[in-house]
């Protein structure tokens, strides 16, 4: 029985482990998956492209249920849409959202998903996610913005629960991983670089350092949860895709990384907020800096992500070496802390790196036949 439990308790989701700070009751029925608790790692390699003995940590976010930090909304979304009777959760997405919509629909039973998704962009690991999850998917000849407006249109009437970022439990549920990351530390870092698209996460995050940073000045009693220091929030949108960095909206977006091809981001407001309260930055890379970037960090870290995820990381190299950056690293406080949050795993957008996979062909089975390809 207590084997039982142990293991219950492992593998417990956000909502059970930061259950005071959402906004969650005894009366909500909890739909998880165990999504959260997901690894801050400590990047060597990062670390000395930084210098100044700084300290570079990757949030990985790829490793949650659906393979990206939506779940970490979306388990709060999906259990106060039950709780309020909705039957049908429905958003527009990139990829991402969709695929962990229709997985916490499927998961909490008796309610159906459905998903609005510009036709031909998204990348096919996540279109299979929806459709394997059993989500009604609906492309549309047009973009995300497209699709975010059909959604909110849609969502004004009937028992539609829209979990979008727009839906405030989405971003209650993601500022946990800001939580997270306070919790390892035992204190914010100074500097949080993240991929920017309908600018929900920087949002969330931005809350979530606030609310921990309030905590230690007016919770005592919860002082080892708290931090006594707020981040610089540092956000990258693709060079193409780029509405908050121009101050314009795009009305044809255009980047490899599908998920942040975002031309009026619903959240755009909030982000600009979080920059300049933080006193942080909004800033752009290029799709070649993003594609070397995810190459990097799966060869020197192990850590293989998908293309908007690599943004944060070409960013990062951005601080460092650009004189373009609108945020330089050249002359951080030396001993400076860095999270970078990867926000989905390669494997659901595998087209990119596809393209550079040399066909392989096969060899008798005999080992100085293995030897000759290796050169060993
Ligand atoms: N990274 C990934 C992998 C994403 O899927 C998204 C957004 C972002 C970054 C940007 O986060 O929108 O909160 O600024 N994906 C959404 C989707 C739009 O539909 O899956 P954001």
């Amino acid at each position: 029985m207590q084997a039982t439990n142990a293991k219950v308790k492992q593998g417990r989701g956000v909502i059970e482990r930061y259950r005071e700070y959402l906004p969650v009751s005894d009366s909500t029925p909890i739909i998880s998956l165990g999504e959260g608790n997901t690894p801050l790692i400590h990047c060597p390699q990062l670390s000395t492209r930084v210098g100044r003995g700084c300290d570079v940590f990757v949030k990985n976010e790829g490793v949650n249920p659906t393979g990206s930090f939506k779940d970490r909304g979306m388990t709060v979304a999906a259990s106060k849409a039950i709780e309020r009777g909705a039957s049908t959760l429905i958003c527009a997405s990139t990829g991402n959202t969709s695929a962990s919509a229709a997985a916490y629909a499927a998961r909490a039973a008796g309610i159906s998903c459905a998903v609005i998704l510009p036709a031909g962009k998204i990348a096919s690991g996540k279109l299979l996610q929806a459709f394997a999850y059993g989500a009604k998917i609906v492309a549309i000849n047009g973009n995300f913005d497209d699709a975010l407006r059909i959604v909110r249109e849609l969502g004004e009437h009937g028992d539609f629960a829209i979990v979008n970022s727009i839906n405030p439990d989405r971003i209650a549920g993601q500022k946990t991983a800001a939580f997270e990351i306070v919790d390892v530390l035992g204190n914010a870092p100074d500097f949080h670089l993240l991929p920017v698209g309908n600018a929900g996460n920087i949002t969330a995050y931005w809350a979530g350092y606030q609310e921990y940073y309030a905590c230690q000045r007016t919770c005592p009693e919860r002082q080892s949860n708290g931090s006594t220091r707020l981040p610089a929030m540092i956000g990258f949108q693709a060079a193409g895709a780029a509405p908050i960095f121009h101050n314009r909206i795009i009305e044809n977006p255009q980047t490899v990384a599908s998920a942040i091809r975002i031309g009026n981001p619903a959240s755009w407001k909030q982000a600009r907020v979080a920059i300049e309260e933080s006193r942080g930055a909004i800033d752009i890379v290029s799709d070649g800096e993003i594609v070397a970037a995810q190459t990097w960090l799966a060869r020197h870290e192990g850590i293989f992500v998908e293309p908007a995820s690599a943004a944060a990381i070409a960013g990062l190299f951005k601080c460092c070496d650009s004189k373009d950056a609108t945020c330089s690293f050249k002359e951080i406080p030396e001993g400076s802390r860095i999270v970078c949050t990867v926000t989905g795993h390669g494997l659901k957008d595998p087209d990119v790196i596809q393209e550079q996979l040399e066909a392989l062909i096969p060899v008798a089975p005999i080992t100085s036949e293995v030897r000759r390809v290796l050169g060993v």
